[in-house]
């Protein structure tokens, strides 16, 4: 998704504007509605992601808004170990070649998800009754292997551990994998970075932006694993928040700047706010929500996506988890795909922060050359941010 930046001067203080032109033909940030979250996302130099499964591909109006709004992938369950490998004998990349290869023309970024995901009920039952540790982790090396190899060209960036603490607690979860031996988080990215050293390696985490504790004890391992030299590029917060409870904006920019401190990328990966079914306030109560969450990572350089977990509300994973109130309603699209106001919060706030990044507050510079080689450098710079690979050196 290539974003064309154009700079207009605007009378005699050279106030600069932003254009793009994307998915939407015209993007002028100064008039949000003319943009789509991906026009804005690509002037701001993040992505902006939702999910896909292998059946959604065929629903039109589905992916009509997908390939509009969003500019990264995240594959809900077709990369996940219970769709590749139900069983020991079977292999399936069909659901994953799929989501995969539409992704790619569709010139959307694919977060693959996820290589080891430590939480039994979500392992397939012969992984998760490998009682010999010697036996998981030759089949942990063996999965992890076949599918990086698989998706290597395609798939640049990956949660190879997503999980490995307790939902609801700050411990270590109660997943098979914690029997390996050692340092088994950091062998298995060692494990990824030989198998592809281009790829991104990221952690990702659940519930740490709001179960208490969990923050330092998510802060904790990954510092354990930079200290150790593991090859880990990023560290993911889902943010699946719970209805009625606020976000605490300030404490979680510190979170992610907690993480970027530490030289790494951060990503929300997996948003979403429900909300009460039926309460009639409820849809501003959450576009403020998704307004904090948003202004959040946009405050943290290192913040690099917010991915919601899920495109419209009737696609949402917490209807069917039997926990909420439901229709939870959690996403930025409603069930017939219509943007709410979450979604004009979040598209508000992108384009506003596109117009102040591009507007000289000084008059010491002076000339339409100089406004035009920032542009260029701003454009330059998302560029190189969305390919490049920042791992640590040190
Ligand atoms: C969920 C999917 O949305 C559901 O369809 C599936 O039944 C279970 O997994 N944390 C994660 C995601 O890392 O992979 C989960 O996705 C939601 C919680």
């Amino acid at each position: 998704m290539i974003t064309v930046v154009t700079t207009i001067i605007g009378g005699p203080g050279f106030r600069a504007a932003v254009s793009a032109q994307g998915t939407s033909g015209e993007c002028h940030p100064s008039d949000p509605a003319t943009c789509t979250l991906a026009d804005l996302a690509d002037l701001l130099g993040i992505r902006i992601g939702t999910t896909l499964e292998d059946f959604e591909i065929v629903d039109s109006d589905y992916v009509a808004t997908l390939r509009r709004e969003f500019t990264s992938v995240t594959p809900e369950n077709a990369l996940k170990a219970y769709s590749i490998r139900p069983t020991q004998s079977s292999w399936d990349f069909s659901a994953g070649d799929a989501v995969v290869d539409y992704s790619v023309d569709a010139g959307l970024e694919i977060r693959g998800h996820t290589l080891v995901w430590a939480k039994d009920e979500y392992t397939p039952a012969w992984l998760a009754g490998l009682t010999d540790p010697v036996a998981l982790w030759t089949a942990t090396q063996e999965h992890v292997t076949q599918v990086m190899s698989r998706y290597a060209d395609r798939v640049r960036r990956w949660d190879v551990v997503n999980e490995p603490l307790a939902t609801l607690g700050t411990g270590p979860s109660d997943s098979v994998f914690w029997s390996l031996a050692g340092d088994w988080i950091g062998d298995v990215f060692r494990l990824a970075d030989s198998i592809d050293p281009t790829a991104e390696l990221w952690i990702n985490e659940y519930g740490t932006d709001w179960v208490p504790g969990k923050h330092a004890a998510y802060l904790s391992l990954v510092r354990d694993l930079v200290e150790s030299d593991v090859p880990i590029d990023g560290v993911g917060l889902q943010v699946h928040r719970l209805p009625g409870s606020a976000v605490d904006q300030a404490l979680l920019e510190q979170q992610l700047r907690d993480f970027t401190s530490l030289g790494l990328q951060v990503a929300v990966t997996e948003l979403d706010v429900p909300v009460a079914p039926t309460d009639p306030g409820a849809l501003e109560w959450q576009a403020s929500q998704y307004r904090k969450v948003m202004a959040a990572c946009l405050a943290v350089s290192g913040c690099r996506e917010v991915t919601v977990w899920g495109l419209s509300d009737r696609d949402t994973w917490l209807d069917g988890l039997g926990v909420f109130s439901t229709p939870t309603r959690p996403l930025l699209f409603d069930d017939s795909l219509r943007p709410k106001p979450a979604y004009t919060a979040v598209r508000d706030l992108m384009a506003q922060t596109v117009v102040r990044r591009s507007l000289p507050t000084t008059g010491g510079f002076a000339g339409s050359e100089v406004l035009t080689a920032w542009a260029i450098l701003t454009l330059g710079v998302a560029l190189v941010m969305s390919t490049r690979r920042p791992r640590r050196t040190s």
